[in-house]
């Protein structure tokens, strides 16, 4: 990874106050920026016994969980307590006030004055972003329905980063729900701004959507389709995916294709051979638990690390660093 420091990123802008709502907003070197940042956090980097946790003493971060969630939530409240914040918020919005009809703004005003950095995470598309328009504070999108989750994607990124030393050159392969998984669509777009080699593995009514494949190949970037994992495939890693079920209008449909792109035992050779496999969790039966304990099935780190980049995050909106 390139080493963090004003001379390299001098000519950006400062992320202190900023909304973090959507991925596209960055721009290459503000991706590097916060990865970069997340390894100040992360314990294989920092081998001091330095203390992050006097960083933020005294702010406090709302978590507004308007949909459940058990690692966004948990490690968003792990990483402001790991950096000295104090936590408010809710997860179940009928113990609110919501519940006697107050709006969402009106909602989203009220924690703006008690807090500091609003967490938000809503089954409404855009949802963030209207936070936003209402609060002083800044705003982290934790996810807004099908549409964005930010962090998710930066975690990715930084897993890709820390595991193959690099992003330019490697090459992922996406598999299972290619349709609906938010995931896919950010991480991929994400990966655009580097020389990444992108595969979709998918059954052929959850491909990839055409309008991402049409911005893929505006920015001239080298993917292929397929339609099975190949025997012989060449990639530094897997992002496998769980069947959007909640995504599907007919049951019968996602019946149909649940169970055909899941990985049992015999991807062992895969991950002997040295690809990595990725999975943003929760899983449901597409990775065979047998799987978890291979060197290269590294999902359960992928989701550590999703706690130093949200570290990072709200050391860098609050201008900490
Ligand atoms: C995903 C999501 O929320 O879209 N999970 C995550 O980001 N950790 C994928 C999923 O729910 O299958």
């Amino acid at each position: 990874m390139p080493p963090l420091g004003a001379v390299f990123f001098e000519k950006m802008q400062s992320f202190k106050g900023r909304d973090i709502l959507d991925i596209n907003d960055f721009s290459k070197d503000e991706l590097l920026y916060v990865l970069n940042a997340a390894k100040e956090f992360d314990p294989e980097f920092v081998k001091s016994k330095r203390s992050n946790y006097t960083l933020a003493q005294g702010k406090i971060a709302a978590l507004l969980f308007f949909e459940p969630s058990t690692r966004t939530e948990q490690s968003f409240s792990s990483a402001a307590q790991k950096i000295g914040m104090g936590i408010i918020g809710f997860n179940d919005p009928k113990a609110t006030s919501i519940h006697k009809g107050e709006s969402f703004s009106d909602t989203i005003r009220i924690m703006d004055s008690y807090a500091d950095v609003l967490i938000i995470r809503h089954p409404e598309s855009g949802s963030a972003k209207k936070a936003a328009e209402v609060a002083q504070i800044p705003v982290i999108n934790a996810g807004d329905g099908p549409n964005q989750h930010p962090t998710q994607t930066l975690l990715d990124l930084y897993t890709m980063m820390k595991e193959a030393g690099k992003l330019d050159g490697i090459t992922i392969a996406f598999m299972g729900d290619l349709k609906y998984g938010r995931t896919v669509h950010a991480l991929s777009l994400a990966l655009s701004h580097f020389k990444v080699k992108q595969i979709f593995i998918s059954h052929s009514t959850l491909k990839m959507p055409d309008e991402f494949l049409k911005v893929l190949k505006e920015r001239g970037v080298a993917f292929e389709e397929c339609d099975r994992l190949p025997e012989s495939l060449e990639a530094d890693f897997l992002y496998q995916t769980r069947v959007q079920k909640e995504r599907f209008k007919d049951l019968d449909e996602y019946k149909k294709v649940k169970d055909k792109f899941i990985l049992d035992a015999s991807f062992k050779k895969y991950l002997d051979k040295g690809v990595k496999l990725m999975h943003p969790l929760p899983r449901v039966n597409e990775i065979d638990p047998v799987l978890d304990h291979h060197p290269n099935a590294i999902y359960f780190k992928q989701a550590r690390n999703g706690l130093y980049i949200r570290e990072a995050l709200l050391t860098l909106v609050l201008g900490r660093i």
